[in-house]
């Protein structure tokens, strides 16, 4: 299978994408996660991409597209994938249709986790990443159990440096500006499924699983 996540800031993409990409044996590929990767490697790309990400601004395109082309053509995507947080723009939905038109295949999904923006802010603000494995918890709706620690391999959760009031409003915007206008683009190209964000965790996974049904 070949998915596109969608939704605002907070909406639960990369939630929902590590239940899926476990069920469906396909990897998430996380435009925001590879960044950040690279930003605490100190990498060029890490330490280009710092300076937009820290004030709630999209990494240009130019770098984006080739990094995700790259990502791509590698063996491990060959049988499928999950994109999270890729296309953003319009620029990188025409970029991805035409990459994988000439390997000779097509997206099967765009899902769109559908949640207003009166619920992002205290997802966001409330949200604790591992500074190790990535994996997300919030303070109040998916805690760690053993507080400050991560389940999965130990290490310290913490606050992402763009999830203070000020950026995740930034962030808002952008998304409206120049993201949201991609659910009509998937609409019109007739892939666009969309869940209700709103709902707990795992009813969200519940009606995603029904969307994507039983095959790999
Ligand atoms: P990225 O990392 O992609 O951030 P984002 O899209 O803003 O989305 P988030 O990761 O903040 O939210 P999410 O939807 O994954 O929610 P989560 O599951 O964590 O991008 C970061 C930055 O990188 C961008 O701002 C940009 O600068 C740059 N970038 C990345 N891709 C780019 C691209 N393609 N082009 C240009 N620039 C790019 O959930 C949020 C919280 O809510 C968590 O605490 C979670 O536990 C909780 N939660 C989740 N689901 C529920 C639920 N159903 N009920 C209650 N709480 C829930
Ligand atoms: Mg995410
Ligand atoms: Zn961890």
């Amino acid at each position: 299978m070949r998915i596109v996540l969608l939704g605002p800031p907070g909406a639960g993409k990369g939630t929902q994408a590590k239940s899926i990409s476990n069920k469906y044996s396909i990897p998430h590929i996380s435009t925001g996660d590879i960044f950040r990767k690279n930003i605490s490697e100190k990498t060029p790309l890490g330490i280009e991409a710092k300076g937009y990400i820290d004030k709630g601004h999209l990494v240009p395109d130019s770098l984006t597209i080739d990094l995700v082309k790259d990502t791509l053509s590698q063996e491990f995507c060959k049988n499928g994938f999950l994109l999270d947080g890729f296309p953003r723009t319009v620029a990188q939905a025409e970029a991805l249709k035409e990459f994988l038109k000439e390997n000779g295949t097509d997206l099967d999904v765009a899902l769109l986790i559908d949640v207003p923006q009166n619920f992002i802010l205290e997802r966001m603000t409330g949200r604790r990443v591992c500074t190790s494995c990535g994996a997300s918890y919030h303070i109040k709706f998916n805690p760690p159990s053993v507080d400050g620690k991560c389940d999965v391999c130990g290490n310290d959760v913490v606050q992402r440096k763009d999830d203070t009031e000020a950026t995740v409003k930034e962030r808002l915007d952008v998304y409206d500006s120049q993201t949201q206008p991609l659910i009509n683009y998937y609409d019109a190209e007739g892939l666009l499924k969309t869940v209700d964000g709103t709902k707990a965790i795992n009813e969200v996974f519940e009606s995603i699983c029904n969307i994507l049904g039983s095959d790999k």
